[in-house]
């Protein structure tokens, strides 16, 4: 603390030495505003570590290219794994950041039911919470507190179905991991492609731990459906996709469609060609043609040798701008503050335009269609269709 005292007192000293003199300082020049805490509690161990190690990488990427304070304000990222998998821990961690680290602002959370224990931690501190990864739509109620800026299992689905529909897919197999995301990819999909005329001919769950996605892929392929719906956290895709291949319902002429994240691009290049063909809607590709987009990938797999930037990824960058600019907005604004500094906010992310509605602290976006496509030798999500200002509802 000294140190950091000292070496701040130094450049103040330094900004101001060619213009008064030394003993005419007045002495709140020497206060030090209070840091911007940001408590980042993500799963960095465990079945869905990916989605920590992309979170946290792209919030450190966003600190490096736009410099370790904001309206003069140190930020501060402290992180804190919690495993993925047990929502009390995630509590206990928020509860330890808000009450020992005075965190001004929660952010991160990796599962649904993870965000969802959190909340009411973040209502009752009155700190905002950030929620980059968990994509359940309700999430957003269980706190006036929560932000989002990742997705919504409907936002990223209900143009899958739109598609399908028009594309002579006529019979679905569906098949989506049994917890509340999967839940809301699976009604949104159902409800929008049941209205064009598509009929879903049977609809599976499977678990979120271990599962084994083997027995289910033989009852999609025996049920000789145009399609297999697919919906499962990212982190699961590989073991899918292998069991797809395996089981020979690409070869039977199935097409796999759903929300993106079975095609995840933290992992596409393990699937390898096993992939290809995928159609997905999704709000980002890293192969997303945008000079903003090429920029971060770039410095993303600079920073980060071997890792492609996924969707996660963006949440956590996007997040870190939402809270940089209520920051400049609110220099020194309460929780409630900065919530309100953060409603309506708009900007071109790498993924594209996206917003914060006001009325519901969610993320409005563009949702793109992509294929899974060979380029150079890797697969890649490649962009095709884009439905523009879809809100969280789909
Ligand atoms: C979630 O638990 O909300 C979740 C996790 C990973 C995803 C999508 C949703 O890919």
């Amino acid at each position: 603390m000294k140190q950091r005292i000292d070496s701040h007192r130094r450049r103040v000293l330094q900004g101001v030495a060619g213009t008064a003199a030394l003993g005419a300082l007045p002495r709140f020049a020497f206060a030090q505003a209070a840091p911007v805490k940001i408590g980042l509690i993500l799963p960095m161990t465990g079945p869905f570590a990916s989605t920590g190690k992309q979170i946290s990488a792209a919030c450190k990427l966003y600190i490096e290219r736009n410099g370790d304070t904001v309206a003069g304000r140190k930020v501060e990222l402290i992180v804190k794994d919690d495993g993925g998998l047990q929502p009390e821990t995630t509590k206990r961690i928020a509860q330890e950041m808000v009450v020992q680290d005075k965190v001004t602002i929660l952010a991160g959370f990796g599962l649904t039911p993870l965000a969802f224990a959190a909340a009411p931690v973040a209502t009752e501190a009155k700190v905002p919470m950030v929620v980059m990864a968990a994509g359940t739509q309700i999430i957003p109620q269980r706190s006036p507190f929560i932000v989002r800026t990742g997705f919504t299992l409907p936002q990223n689905t209900a143009p899958i179905a739109t598609w399908a529909a028009k594309n002579k897919i006529k019979r679905v197999f569906s098949l989506v991991t049994d917890y509340a995301p999967g839940l809301d990819a699976e009604k949104a999909f159902q409800a929008r492609f049941s209205s064009a005329g598509g009929t879903t001919v049977e609809s599976v769950r499977t678990p979120l731990r271990n599962p084994d996605y083997a027995p289910f892929l033989q009852r999609a392929k025996d049920s000789k459906a145009d399609a297999l719906f697919v919906f499962v956290p990212s982190g699961e895709g590989l073991a899918l996709m292998k069991q797809f291949e395996e089981r020979g319902l690409k070869q039977a002429g199935m097409k796999l469609i759903g929300p993106g994240d079975v095609v995840d691009d933290d992992l596409l290049e393990s699937m390898g060609a096993a992939a290809v063909g995928v159609i997905t809607s999704m709000h980002y590709s890293a192969a997303h043609d945008s000079p903003e987009n090429k920029a971060y990938v770039a410095a993303m797999m600079k920073a980060n040798p071997g890792m492609r930037p996924n969707f996660h990824s963006v949440g956590g960058y996007d997040g870190m701008h939402l809270i940089y600019e209520a920051v400049k907005k609110q220099p020194n604004g309460s929780g409630e503050q900065l919530v309100e500094a953060m409603k309506g906010m708009k900007w071109v992310s790498p993924r594209g335009p996206m917003m914060i509605d006001p009325a519901t602290r969610d993320v409005v976006q563009t949702v793109y269609l992509r294929e899974v496509k060979m380029v150079n030798g890797q697969p890649w999500n490649i962009e095709f269709a884009r439905f523009e200002n879809v809100g969280p509802a789909g």
